[in-house]
Formats: C-alpha cells, structure tokens, sequence
C-alpha cells in the first residue's frame, strides 16, 4: 500500500550561509524522502527560509538594502547550495509569502476565538537611541556572577551562568552602544498554561515524539508530574520596528518569527499544492489520513512538540505524526571553530572541488536516528570515504566491467543468472528489505554497515572466483562471462540499496547499466539476459588528504594583520540563534562561535605560494563611505563584494580622502580577515593602500583595479 507522506526540515534562517551543521539535517531528510519515493510512496519534501525577525532587520540595515533584498539574495544562495549536495525539495519557498501571512492569520484567529490569547504588559529593555525594543542578544554587559565584561544578555561565555538581562551590569545596546532603559508595552501571549493545552500536550506529545526516548524525556521534564504546571504562555508578539507580518487589528504589534516559522511548513505546502494541483486539506485538515513528519535539530525540539503542536491542536488543523530531533555536529572532536577552520561553509566545500556525495555518505555512515551529536572526524572521513565506499562498492564495477566491454561486446551471458546468483552469491537480494527497514527507522548508519558487508562478501567473492585468472585460461568463456555478469548484477544490487544516500552516484550507474532509474522494488529481479551494458567510466574518485587540508585553510579565520595602513574589517554576523527560546541558554552554547585568534605567524624572509593564498584579496565597490564621529583618522566604508555580501570596515584614509568622492569607485580588500572590535562598531575586513614605509610623509594611496573588474572578483 501506498502512503502520502509529507516532510519538512527546519527553515534555515535567512541571515546566514549554510554550513555543515546544517547540512547534517538536510542531507538526512533528503535520503529519508528519497528512500520514501524509491519505495512507491506519494512523499512530498518542502521547506522554506525563514525571513522574519530582529537580526535579519539589523543585518539589512547594515548592509544598507531593504529587509526583501537581502531575503531574496539569500534565498538564492540557499537554493544553490542545497541543489549543490543534491537536496532535492519538491518546493523551496519564503516565510514571507502570502500563504504564509495567510495561514499565521487564521490560525491566530482561531486561537483568540478559542480564547486561548491574551494582553499583558510587560517590562523590557529599550534602546532610546535605535528606538527599539531589544532581543536579549542584543544586550551586552558584565556577567553578574563573575563580572566577565560584553556578555551577551542571556547568558555568560565564560562562566556558562544564565540569567536574564536585566541582572547585567552596566547593560548597553548591541545596536547602538546607547544604555538601555526599562519600558512596557503591550504583549500578546499564547496561554499555554491553559489546562486545554496542558491536557492536550499530555496526551498527545508523546505520540509525536514516540520514535525517541530522549526527547520523551526532555517533555517530561518540560511538563513536569502530572498535575503540576510547568509550562509558561508564550509570548508571540513583538513591538515595531520589526521585519515580520503586523497582527491583525493591533497596529505596531507584529507576529513574533516563532509564530509564522512552523507556519511557513503550510505556506510552502500550500505553494506547492498550486503548482501541482494537489489537495491542501488532505496532508493538513484535522481528518488527514495522510503522515506528516519534521526533522529538526535538538535544539528547537520545545517549539516543534510543544508550541506547535498546540497551535495546530487548537486551532483545527491535524497534527504532526512524528517530529525527528538529531544532535550537533562537531568537527574532530569540538565545536565548529572559524577560528580552526572547521566551521565550514557549503559553498566553501563544493567551491574546493570535493564532492558532496562523500559527505552525503560520510554523515548517512554516522546518522542512527538518535539525538546523539555527530563528529566528522576529518581523517575518518577520508579513509571511509576511500576504503568503503570506492575501494570496496565502486571497484566491484571496475573489476567487472572491462571484461565484459572488451570479450563479450558488453553484453550478459544470454541464460537467466537467478538461481545461479542465489546460490554464489546468497541473501545479497534478500537483504532488500533488513535494508529498506533501517532507512525507514532512519539508522543509515546500520544500513550501511549492512551494505558494505555485502561488498565484502561480494569483493571475496571475486577474489576467489579471479575473473583475471580465469581470462587468461582456455576454455573459461562461459564462466568468465558468468562471474562478471553476476558481479554487475551485484553492482545493480548495491546501486538500488545505496541510492537514497548517493543519487548523483546512482544515475551514472544507471546510465552505465542501460537501466530505467532504479526503484526499491527492482530489487526483487535481476537484469534481463544478455542486456547490453556502456563502457565504464571510473565513477567516484578518492580523497586526496590534501583536498581536505584547502578546505580547512580556506575556512580559517585567523591571520593577524600585518603590516598594512589603516582599514579593518570585522564581520559580526547578526545571531542565527533565537533569543527568545526557552532553551536559549543551550542553543547559545551551540551556536557561539569560538572567537580565539589563531597564532600570530613568524615573521620570514618569504612566504610560499600556498601562505600567499590564504589571503582572500577581493575587488570590492565602495558602496557608503561615511565620517566616523570622534574619530580622527577613520572613514566608514560599506563595501560590496557582489555575491559575496556587504561589509563594514573602519578605513584609516581621512587624512587623504573625502568621503563623498569615494562612493562608487572599486578597490581591492582583505575579505578573510578576522573581525575585529573597534571602539566605533565591527571592522570586517581591510581595504589596501599605498604609504611609504614609516608612513609619516604625506600621502595614502587607495588601490585601484583596472576598469572591467567586477566587485567580488578574487586578487591573485
Ligand atoms: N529558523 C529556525 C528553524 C525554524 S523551523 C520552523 C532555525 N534555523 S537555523 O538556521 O538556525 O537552523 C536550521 C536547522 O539546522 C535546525 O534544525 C538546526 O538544529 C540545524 N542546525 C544548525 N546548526 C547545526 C549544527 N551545527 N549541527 C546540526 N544541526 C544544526 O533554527
Ligand atoms: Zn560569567
């Protein structure tokens, strides 16, 4: 029988670039739904960015666009870099559409007609200067248990202490650096403290959850002994100026972005279903026979069993059949680091040239479905990659193939090979369904395991039978022909179970096979007798542990300045973190990045090639450049590197330009540079000019490129 099946990932926030962590959940669903479809089911993956809220505000503040140009340009980057490690979403759609706005307004309706809503005024911090209310990470000051200065408002990077921040000492705005004042406003709160809602999230989270016993635990804790009441309301409004859709009938008031994010899953379904004319109600309304289903990472796993849950609940819509938590990536051992180089981006990875089906299986080989981190160890990585998947699964192909091209006009032997295959080869075809169970309890890890003892087998195989031995004896036609066709046959076999994790991989297979795309089901039969099969072409190269040497290096962030004039640059990326989660204390662990400086270089007479190339020089067009008040020396430069973004960067160069004549003209800058604080705000990077040595005659001289150049462009 066949089922619907609807899947989503989180939304990534739509303020920063895809890296490997996130990839861990993307690539994980995209195998689930591409095992799900293999398999004859009717399963749709959709996702979405996710648009609203504070950071992405200030971030295109900063860049000086609107919040809609900087959505749109990160939503194609996005795009490019899930199509680029083949993550195949049936819709890729924006929090802020109309579907979206639509169905955050009638669930909300329908939660106030419930009376489930409800005013309050409460106390925040408020930034004068900005006019704005403040997130908690926008708050900085002194730790109030260990005095470590510019923490964060939520929590302390030094001691690990949370606390709310209004217990800070000497509080500053983030924004602006003003001093933040106490002030209230209205808020608009989910009750869900409300005994309809406890009652409900009783009975039916567990459900949700059922497929983990760790998340089952951390609700329990969340919804405390029966009886006790645990859970707060939510507080799912938040005061202009905000990026986000205003609330119906409460002016200045707009929806909080963790209200519309689980949202948008409609809003792109609902996307989706126009395109392709398919029946919303039937995947969402309360009777859906159809199976609904979000992967997430452990750390938004309160507002996917709880809030959510209870929104839908409660405002008529079906619930989700299971919600899938997995753990943190590390890299080596340890928090992705920038200034180690691990932090690494998915555009990094696929711009270095590796490809990015070694590392659809390198995570598939660790992914189990449990809530447990994962560590791409980068060694292990290389050698898996390298001993299992070529050595072992790739080479069965290579080892047959020629002899077939080359003695039998690529043709299989003409008899039927099935009983022959049972008996030489036995339980490869039998192990469809052990192995298609695995996938469907999303332990890739195990299915795998399974796989490539079944390329061992079939390797010793080979071994014993020597298909090279046996070309060079008279007499050895037919057997010769028989053991490469049962190898192909083999190949076949593996290509089906392994094609969830490596689709890419499978289609040249297939194309080398001369075979339909490959469904679960084939593997119930063999291939038809004398089926002409293409020349093979070598189907995946090897790590080349140098390959993962560039990648570390062209992510690291961590050479000092030299001894250049004047500008730097720091890059203070707005905070993918959600400020308001209740679990925000872990996710801020998680998601703060190691700051420390990486060790200054020794000072030599030459540099290789290699240490000049660690230097990411780029074309860059200034696009503001600004006085900096109080200073003397500075200019304010806001820089375009295309693509690349915008940056901010303190420019020593006052003393030789104008600002107003600089606007427009084309440079060359330091785009790896580490951020670096300065007193007037983030320098993110450095512009080159020319002085004589000591710098004390007059005379600054701004690097310019050839007319042509295009801002962006790298320097080399
Ligand atoms: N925008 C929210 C999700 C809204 S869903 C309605 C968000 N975005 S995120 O960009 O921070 O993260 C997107 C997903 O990637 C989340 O499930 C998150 O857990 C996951 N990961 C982000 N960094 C990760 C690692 N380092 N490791 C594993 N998963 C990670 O949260
Ligand atoms: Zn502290």
């Amino acid at each position: 029988m066949t089922c619907k099946i609807l899947v989503t990932s989180a939304l990534p926030y739509a303020n920063g670039a895809i890296h490997l962590g996130h990839l861990v959940e993307y690539i994980q669903t995209d195998i689930w739904t591409r095992f799900q479809k293999m398999r004859g089911n009717e399963c749709w993956y959709v996702c979405a960015d996710d648009t609203h809220g504070t950071p992405i505000m200030l971030r295109a503040e900063k860049e000086g666009i609107t919040p809609e140009a900087l959505i749109a340009r990160v939503h194609a980057e996005h795009a490019r870099d899930f199509a680029g490690f083949h993550v195949a979403f049936d819709n890729y759609h924006t929090t802020h559409s109309d579907e979206t706005r639509h169905y955050s307004e009638d669930i909300y309706a329908k939660l106030q007609a419930a009376g489930l809503i409800e005013v309050r005024s409460i106390e925040q911090y408020y930034d004068p200067v900005k006019a704005m209310f403040l997130p908690d990470r926008f708050i900085k000051g002194e730790c109030p248990k260990c005095g470590t200065k510019d923490q964060y408002g939520d929590a302390c990077e030094s001691c690990g202490a949370a606390y709310a921040p209004t217990e800070l000492k000497n509080p500053y705005s983030a924004v602006s650096g003003a001093q933040p004042v106490l002030k209230s406003s209205d808020h608009y709160f989910f009750k869900l403290s409300d005994p309809r809602c406890q009652e409900f999230l009783r009975r039916a989270t567990r459900e949700v959850c059922k497929a983990q016993p760790e998340a089952i635990n951390k609700l329990q804790e969340w919804l405390g002994e029966p009886g006790e009441n645990k859970l707060t309301d939510w507080d799912i409004s938040r005061d202009a100026p905000y990026f986000g859709f205003e609330i119906p009938g409460a002016p200045g008031k707009f929806f909080y972005v963790w209200l519309d994010a689980p949202i948008g899953y409609m809003g792109s379904f609902k996307n989706f279903c126009a395109k392709k004319g398919l029946d919303f109600d039937e995947f969402w309304g309360k009777d859906s026979k159809a199976e609904l289903y979000h992967f997430i990472g452990k750390d938004i796993l309160y507002f996917h069993a709880l809030f959510w849950p209870a929104e839908l609940e409660h405002a008529g819509y079906r619930i989700p059949t299971g919600v899938f938590a997995h753990g943190f990536l590390t890299v080596d051992g340890a928090k992705m680091s920038k200034s180690r180089g691990t932090f690494i981006t998915a555009e990094s990875y696929l711009t270095q040239g590796l490809n990015p089906e070694w590392l659809r299986y390198y995570f598939a080989a660790k992914l189990n479905g449990t809530m447990e981190d994962i560590d791409l160890n980068l060694d292990d990585f290389t050698q898996r990659v390298n001993s299992d998947l070529v050595g072992k699964y790739i080479n069965i192909a290579s080892r047959a193939a020629g002899f077939i091209a080359k003695r039998f006009d690529g043709k299989l032997v003409a008899g039927h090979l099935a009983e022959t295959f049972r008996k030489e080869l036995p339980g490869l075809a039998e192990a469809a369904e052990e192995i298609a169970g695995h996938y469907e309890g999303r332990d890739t890890a195990r299915a795998l395991r399974r796989v490539m003892a079944l390329a061992d087998q079939i390797n010793q195989y080979v071994d014993k039978n020597q298909p090279w031995v046996l070309a060079k004896q008279e007499g050895q036609e037919a057997r010769l022909h028989e053991v490469c066709s049962l190898l192909i046959n083999a190949f076949r076999l593996l290509t089906i179970y392994l094609k969830p994790v490596l689709p890419k991989l499978a289609q040249r297979a297939e194309e080398f096979l001369n075979v339909a795309p490959l469904h679960w089901a084939d593997a119930g039969h063999l291939l038809p007798p004398t089926q002409l099969i293409n020349g093979y072409e070598h189907l995946m190269q090897r790590i080349d542990p140098k390959q993962i040497e560039a990648l570390i290096a062209a992510n690291r962030e961590s050479l000092e300045p030299t001894a250049a004039p004047a500008a730097q640059v720091a890059v203070s990326p707005a905070p993918t973190i959600d400020p308001h989660s209740p679990q925000r204390h872990a996710q801020h662990q998680q998601a703060t990045e190691d700051k420390a400086q990486g060790q200054a270089m020794p000072a030599a007479q030459h540099i290789s090639i290699d240490d000049f190339a660690k230097v990411d020089l780029r074309i860059a067009r200034i696009a503001d450049a600004q006085h900096v008040e109080g200073a003397d020396k500075l200019i304010r430069l806001t820089l375009d590197l295309g693509a690349g973004g915008t940056r901010n960067v303190f420019a020593g160069i006052k003393s030789a330009y104008d600002p107003a004549l600089l606007v427009g003209r084309l440079t060359v800058m330091v785009a790896n540079l580490a951020p670096r604080k300065m007193k007037f705000g983030m320098s993110e990077g450095m512009v080159l000019a020319a002085s004589d040595a000591d710098g004390k005659s007059p005379g600054l001289f701004l690097l310019s490129p050839d007319s042509g150049a295009q801002p962006g462009m790298k320097v080399k």
